[in-house]
C-alpha cells in the first residue's frame, strides 16, 4: 500500500482496491441490499434526498421526517446485514484502530445525485475515523473546514478510491458536488457506490 496523499486533511489512497476487489466488493453489497433493501432518505422538511441508501452493521443511518440519526434496524423492520469481510478488510488497511466500524453506510449516486456539504458529528467518538470508499463513475469531492463558512475545495474520486477523516479533517464540511456519468464500467447501471465505515458509539 503506498502512502495516502493529503487533500485538506483528507488522507487519499488513489486506487487502493484494484478491479478484482471492486468487484468483489460491489457483488458483497449487493447482498446487503438484497437483505436491507436500499430507500430514498427524506429529511426532516420531507425533501427527498438524491442518493438512495442502505447499512451494514450493528447501526444503520436513516432520515425520515424525524430527522436523522443511527437506528439498530432497517425501516422496514429487519436487522441490517453485518458488514461485509471485503470492506472490513479495508477498514484493517487503513483505519489506523482496532476497534470495528459499527455502521457501514452504503450510498448509490444516480448520475443526477448529489450530496450537500455536511459535517459526520452523529457519532460519539471523534478519535475514530471516517473511512469511504468509492465504486463506479468518478465523483467531484468538496472539503471545507469546521465552519459551513470555511473556503472549500474538491477534487475528483475515481473507482477504487478510498478516503479517510481523521485528525482535524474527522469533522471537515465535506460533499459530493457531481459525478461525471460514463467513467466506470464497474456498476452495470451506471452511477456510483460510497461505503462509508464509523465507529457510532
Ligand atoms: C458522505 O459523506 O456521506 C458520502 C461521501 C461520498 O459519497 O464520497
Ligand atoms: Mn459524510
Amino acid at each position: 500500500m503506498s502512502a495516502p496523499v493529503d487533500f485538506r486533511g483528507v488522507a487519499l489512497f488513489p486506487g487502493l482496491l484494484d478491479r478484482a476487489a471492486q468487484e468483489a466488493m460491489v457483488a458483497a453489497l449487493r447482498r446487503v441490499a438484497e437483505a436491507a433493501p436500499m430507500f430514498h432518505p427524506e429529511t426532516r422538511f420531507g425533501k427527498r434526498m438524491s442518493v438512495r441508501m442502505t447499512s451494514a452493521g450493528t447501526f444503520g443511518w436513516v432520515s425520515d421526517r424525524r430527522g436523522y440519526r443511527y437506528e439498530r434496524r432497517h425501516p422496514s423492520g429487519v436487522e441490517w446485514p453485518p458488514i461485509p469481510s471485503e470492506v472490513l478488510g479495508v477498514w484493517r488497511q487503513v483505519s489506523g484502530t482496532d476497534r470495528l466500524p459499527e455502521c457501514c453506510l452504503v450510498n448509490y449516486y444516480s448520475e443526477a445525485a448529489r450530496m450537500g456539504l455536511h459535517q459526520d458529528i452523529d457519532e460519539s467518538d471523534f478519535s475514530m475515523p471516517v473511512v469511504s470508499i468509492s465504486l463506479g463513475d468518478d465523483a467531484l469531492f468538496r472539503v471545507g473546514g469546521l465552519s459551513r463558512s470555511d473556503p472549500t475545495a474538491s477534487t475528483w474520486l475515481h473507482s477504487g478510491d478510498v478516503c479517510v477523516l481523521s485528525g482535524a479533517a474527522r469533522r471537515a464540511f465535506h460533499g459530493i458536488d457531481r459525478l461525471k456519468p460514463g467513467t466506470s464500467t464497474l456498476l452495470p447501471q451506471g452511477g456510483r457506490l460510497n461505503v462509508t465505515l464509523r465507529v457510532v458509539t
